[in-house]
């Protein structure tokens, strides 16, 4: 049965949990789903999960940034958290929309359950090279890659009027671009968002600093996004603006 929704304009960024944001779009109200949710990977046990951002998630180029939610779960309660949301986003995307998700190594297990748990195809996994710019480890193969676990809601026809698009993302993080602790390039999102056919409308219910949308609006897409931290979406809407 079709959920009866209010309707909400494009390009809002809507400030709050993304669960009530979700809830109030209607049903195949957007064209594709591009997301970076927190993976709630820093800390194997319950201190170290609850910490703030801020201490789990150490950057390299010294810069502080402000605390961002959501991102204290443990596997088994991020599953189903992540279930909640991304039902809720298959209703509200069109049939045959691409959805992008990204994750890290260790919930890259938790998101494809996720993702066709929640009704999704799983049509594969491009990477994110974030090249050598990242910390070394010695003894250690060089954690320098992210993922972004991509699927659809149902068939995704070939003739959408989108082109060919990369495996392998190589996109280094720049201390000037980057807006939240786990801030990602506007290079790599304005590469990703072409998935969305020509013009149509990406949803981000984490939009963070905002970076997804930024990338839609430069690439000529509608966009719908929120973020529950009031200092984050703050520093979307100011980029959105600017
Ligand atoms: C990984 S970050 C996104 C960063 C973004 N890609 C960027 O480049 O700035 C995930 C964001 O989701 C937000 N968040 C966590 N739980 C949320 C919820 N229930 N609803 C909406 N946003 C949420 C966090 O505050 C965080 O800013």
């Amino acid at each position: 049965m079709k959920k009866q929704t209010q309707s909400m304009p494009l390009n809002t960024l809507q400030q709050g949990d993304c669960l009530k944001f979700l809830a109030a779009l209607p049903d195949h109200s957007a064209d594709a789903l591009i997301t970076d949710p927190p993976y709630s990977s820093g800390g194997l046990h319950i201190s170290a999960k609850q910490a703030v951002t801020s201490k789990k998630y150490l950057g390299s180029n010294g810069a502080s940034y402000p605390e961002f939610l959501g991102d204290h779960r443990d596997q088994r309660s991020h599953l189903h958290w992540s279930l909640l949301w991304l039902s809720e986003c298959y209703r509200v995307l069109k049939p045959g929309a691409p959805v992008c998700l990204f994750s890290d190594w260790r919930q890259l297990p938790t998101t494809t359950d996720a993702l066709q748990g929640a009704g999704f195809l799983w049509r594969g996994i491009t990477v994110w090279d974030k090249t050598e710019g990242v910390r070394p480890q010695p003894g250690r193969f060089r954690q320098q890659a992210e993922y972004v676990v991509w699927g659809s809601k149902g068939d995704m026809p070939l003739q959408r009027g989108v082109g060919v698009l990369p495996g392998v993302y190589r996109v280094s993080i720049k201390a000037a671009d980057k807006h939240h602790t786990t801030g990602k390039p506007t290079e790599l999102m304005r590469s990703l968002v072409k998935i969305c056919q020509p013009g149509g409308v990406i949803l981000d219910p984490f939009a963070g600093s905002g970076t997804t949308l930024v990338a839609a609006a430069q690439e000529g897409y509608q966009w719908l996004g929120c973020e529950l931290s009031a200092e984050y979406a703050q520093v979307a809407r100011q980029r959105l603006a600017a």
